[in-house]
């Protein structure tokens, strides 16, 4: 019996043109691109997986806040209805708005880190990491075992291993330990989802050494559906319901708003303690703006306030998940690798398994992620080795985890019929797999290379 996956719960209003230059002109745009995904222009991308963030397609509700929102400096009318929308999901007595996710990391984790010397999280994603570090203080990971292992199954592959976390406390010290992070879903881990039972755990081992636990909840309303669906205790509740169980034991949490929220910019902090957040206030009005608008125009603010309650939809959710289960489906047919089961966001495809021939310091993941350009115009990006980098001390190249091409679906973008293009795409590119070649870098910036170094195919 073929699996129904449930089709798009909403029809196309406005659309726009994509065009597919062709394979001579991919190969060109590459080269002058220097390999490198993000020196590609839009315009010659046919279909844009680079990410999930900022990407998402708003709504005819959220167009028509636009037209509404409030540009008042002080006190708008959307700063309320913001507040209203996110108070309903989040139940945090303070709310804080900035302008995207690091703001929100560049705003709060300075305050918990001072005078400390950790962060923990079950993965910190790239931005977290930098701020934890801007801090002065150094982020360490503790994700259960079962995530490194991408071809079995676990339904809660993002979680964060609590027993390790409990020695990890004592052993750096509880006094210099800042704050424990749950990132759900766990991004870095390919969008794997972390339990109610693992998050409540987290919190309770957290707060028995005095240490604030606080969610990153970038992509928490797919964590929330993949609960409904994988945890037991839970299947019966709403979104809604699972939403409140898992922030109720949070001190305070950061959130990109581009990618649940479906908005194009948009951010938040929320905390339960008054004077953690009078220093929040602060440090926003100076980083950020004014507390009511806090870096955002009025008119965001409205399609914010309208797209996080989008957001929490089960319909949309179901669908949303059944595309990455459509897809993911499709690999498998085809023997294609990929972090299994598949996350909440993307399909990361496993390149170290794909291209065995090509070693970390060649970059699988990039080799599989410019080859997908070229045979289909479909832009991913590199979440390996090359994005890792070179280790600070020696400047060797460090060996990632994982080598993973990631494909971000944008929500509400691409139809079942690009996602065909996607899997038709890599089962040309498995065929011709072991004639691929790796990459070397030519020229490479000291941090944050992978924006903007430029590669060579080994010969
Ligand atoms: N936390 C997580 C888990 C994220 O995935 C991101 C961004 C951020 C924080 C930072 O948010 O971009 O609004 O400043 N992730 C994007 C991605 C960029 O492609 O995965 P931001």
């Amino acid at each position: 019996m073929r699996p129904i996956y449930y089709p798009e719960p909403f029809r196309i209003k406005s659309v726009e043109p994509l065009k597919l230059l062709t394979r001579e002109e991919r190969r060109q745009r590459l080269q002058e691109a220097n390999y490198n995904m993000f020196s590609l222009a839009a315009r010659d991308v046919y279909i844009d997986l680079l990410t999930d963030s900022g990407t998402g397609a708003m709504s005819a509700a959220q167009w028509s806040g636009v037209m509404v929102g409030d540009e008042s400096y002080a006190g708008a009318e959307s700063y309320y209805h913001l507040q209203e929308a996110a108070g309903e999901i989040f139940r945090m007595p303070y709310l804080q708005l900035v302008h995207q996710g690091r703001a929100a990391e560049k705003v709060l984790l300075p305050i918990l880190l001072s005078g400390k010397k950790y962060a923990i999280a079950n993965m910190h994603f790239d931005t977290t990491r930098a701020h934890v570090e801007l801090a002065g203080a150094r982020a360490i990971d503790c994700v259960v075992p079962e995530a490194l292992d991408t071809s079995t199954y676990c339904d809660f592959k993002g979680n964060m291993d609590c027993e390790r976390l409990n020695s990890l406390i004592k052993e750096l010290g509880a006094e210099n330990v800042g704050v424990v992070i749950m990132t759900i879903t766990n991004n870095s881990a390919g969008g794997q989802p972390v339990s109610v039972e693992n998050i409540k755990k987290t919190a309770e081992i957290a707060h028995k050494y005095h240490i604030p636990f606080m969610i990153d909840a970038a992509r928490c309303a797919e964590n929330a559906y993949f609960i409904k669906r994988r945890e037991k205790a839970y299947g019966s509740c709403s979104i809604p319901e699972i939403l409140h169980a898992c922030f109720e034991d949070a001190d305070c949490f950061t959130m990109s708003a581009k990618k649940d929220a479906i908005v194009n910019m948009g951010g938040l902090i929320g905390c339960r303690d008054k004077a953690l957040f009078e220093a929040v206030k602060q440090r926003t009005i100076s980083l950020e703006g004014f507390v009511t608008y806090g870096g955002m125009s009025g008119r965001d603010i409205e399609a914010l306030a309208v797209g996080l309650k989008e957001g929490i939809d089960e319909n949309f959710l179901r669908y949303r998940i059944g595309q990455m289960e459509y897809l993911a489906a499709r690999l498998d047919e085809a023997g294609i690798p990929y972090q299994s089961p598949v996350g909440g966001h993307a399909v990361f495809v496993d390149a170290k398994k794909l291209l065995p021939h090509i070693p970390y310091y060649q970059f699988p993941a990039q080799a599989l992620a410019v080859e997908l350009y070229l045979e289909a115009g479909i832009r991913a990006c590199d979440i390996g080795s090359f994005l890792l980098g070179n280790d600070p001390d020696t400047g060797k190249q460090l060996e990632a985890d994982f080598e993973f091409t990631r494909l971000a679906i944008p929500r509400r973008v691409y139809t079942q019929s690009h996602l065909d293009v996607i899997a038709d795409a890599l089962i040309n590119i498995k065929e011709r797999a072991a004639s691929i070649k790796g990459y070397k870098i030519v020229e490479e910036p000291p941090i944050l290379r992978h924006f903007t170094a430029k590669l060579r195919p080994v010969e």
